[in-house]
């Protein structure tokens, strides 16, 4: 067994290095504390490895993307959303027979209780779709209590797989003051959520195959992303024993945040600042440059990927195809290829290695298929949900995981006296 040694206070220390299969390497420091009296400290764990697990891998300088082993070009290209789902939480691509009884199980149950329905009407007209989802997600444990025990987790996986889109289509429709369209038994998935969509209750919805493939393509590009912001917060809420929905509620509300998911949304508004203001680009890649602005270049940078961010690629390849397919042009198309033009020719870019990254043309795409900008997170999270489920379930299944319990530096002040009222 390989190890490292610390030298601390004039003592050597070992510890025992992890190597991963990809070739990952780490050391672990479970003992530090005991054994030296020190912990380590790295703002934004940018350093720090929160777990191992088999789920999703990332090579941030080569830009390679694997789930379960199976890159995401050959996901993106082959495969049907449910499948991905099926892959990343329980390991295995499902055969036919498999993918046949899994997706009747994701139609059967794309229901939801009737009485959450009335629990929509109580939100304002104008509320935010992600304060709704997870609101909604974490109110699934009181209304299906019979999967809210560690026994019936396959269950309560299930129901969320199939009930999230169904949520967050009646958050759209709620919003509009549209009737809530229920799912049909004989649509995909996809199909299922375009319909609830966009759908009229008094007439056939024919769903666009083009439309149906990038909503598939979209989902399947933001299932995983191994320890991301929102899936390490599943893990956190997971690891007290909280139930499913409880922890995928947590995730949802930190996929919200514009540094993560919500710069999907924040990308088209600031698509939309520029073309305002007479498609002036070149303004904004200074604006970014210079810290007073307080502007970032939204959908640009990622904590791990340093050249490019796969989905990125595959995503500015489909905006051209999917658009030409609708035959639509939108200019803010055109001012995202000529920032991420200019972008990369730019030394504060490539000297901090800032490149496109997922959120930066999903957006054109959800525009083009008709989504309202405040649902993009949405449909960030609907992607990323069978990811989130994975990790909490790969979680639960490890014998003796333990409460996540960081420690920290004290830097406040040393113990002091009371001060009565009178004396202050
Ligand atoms: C997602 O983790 C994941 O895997 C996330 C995700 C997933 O699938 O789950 O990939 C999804 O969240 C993608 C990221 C979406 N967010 C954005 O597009 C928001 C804009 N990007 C940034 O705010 C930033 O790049 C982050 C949040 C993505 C990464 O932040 P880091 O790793 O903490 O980097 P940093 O803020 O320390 O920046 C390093 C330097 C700084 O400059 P210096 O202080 O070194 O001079 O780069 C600069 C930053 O100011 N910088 C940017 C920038 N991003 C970083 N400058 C201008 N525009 C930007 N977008």
């Amino acid at each position: 067994m390989s190890t490292v040694k610390l030298l601390i206070d004039g003592k050597d220390h070992e510890f025992r290095v992890i190597e991963g299969s990809e070739g990952e390497k780490g050391f672990d420091i479970a003992s530090l504390r005991a054994a030296t009296g020190y912990i380590t400290l790295d703002p934004g764990y940018g350093n720090t490895g929160a777990c191992k697990s088999a789920i999703t891998f990332i090579d941030g300088d080569k830009g390679i993307l694997r789930y379960r082993g199976y890159p995401i070009e050959e996901l993106a290209e082959s495969a049907r959303f449910p499948e991905v789902c099926h892959l990343l939480v329980y390991d295995h691509l499902p055969n036919r027979d498999e993918l046949m009884e899994w997706r009747r199980q994701l139609t059967l149950n794309s229901y939801v209780h009737e009485a959450m329905v009335n629990v929509f009407d109580s939100f304002p007209p104008h509320a935010h779709p992600m304060a709704i989802l997870s609101a909604m997600v974490s109110s699934m444990s009181a209304f299906y209590p019979e999967a809210n025990t560690p026994e019936t987790l396959d269950m309560a996986i299930m129901y969320l797989l199939a009930k999230a889109k169904t949520i967050a289509a009646y958050s759209y429709r709620k919003s509009r003051g549209e009737p809530t369209m229920y799912p049909l038994s004989d649509l995909s998935y996809v199909a299922n959520f375009l319909r609830m969509m966009f759908g009229h209750p008094a007439e056939p919805y024919e769903v666009s195959p083009v439309i149906e493939r990038a909503m598939g393509l979209l989902l399947i590009l933001h299932a995983d992303h191994e320890q991301n912001c929102s899936t390490s917060t599943v893990r956190m809420v997971g690891s007290s024993q909280a139930n499913l929905f409880a922890a995928i509620s947590a995730g949802i509300c930190a996929l919200w945040g514009p540094l993560h998911g919500g710069a999907n949304q924040a990308v088209i508004e600031m698509l939309e600042r520029i073309e305002a203001d007479g498609g002036d680009y070149k303004k904004y890649i200074k604006m970014a440059k210079d810290k007073d602005s307080g502007f970032r270049l939204m959908g640009f940078g990622h904590r791990v990927y340093k050249n490019f961010d796969p989905r990125a690629r595959i995503l500015k390849k489909a905006c051209d195809e999917v658009l030409g397919e609708l035959g639509i042009t939108d200019p803010l198309l055109d001012i995202a290829k000529h920032l991420e033009e200019a972008a990369l020719k730019d030394d504060f870019f490539i000297e901090r290695k800032l490149y496109p990254n997922v959120d930066f043309y999903s957006g054109i795409i959800y525009r083009a298929i008709g989504i309202p900008t405040n649902m993009f997170t949405v449909m960030f999270a609907l992607g990323r949900l069978p990811g989130w489920i994975a990790h909490f379930r790969e979680m639960r299944m490890e014998r003796g995981e333990r409460i996540h319990r960081p420690r920290q530096i004290y830097t406040g002040a040393t113990q002091r006296k009371w001060v009565p009222l009178d004396e202050r």
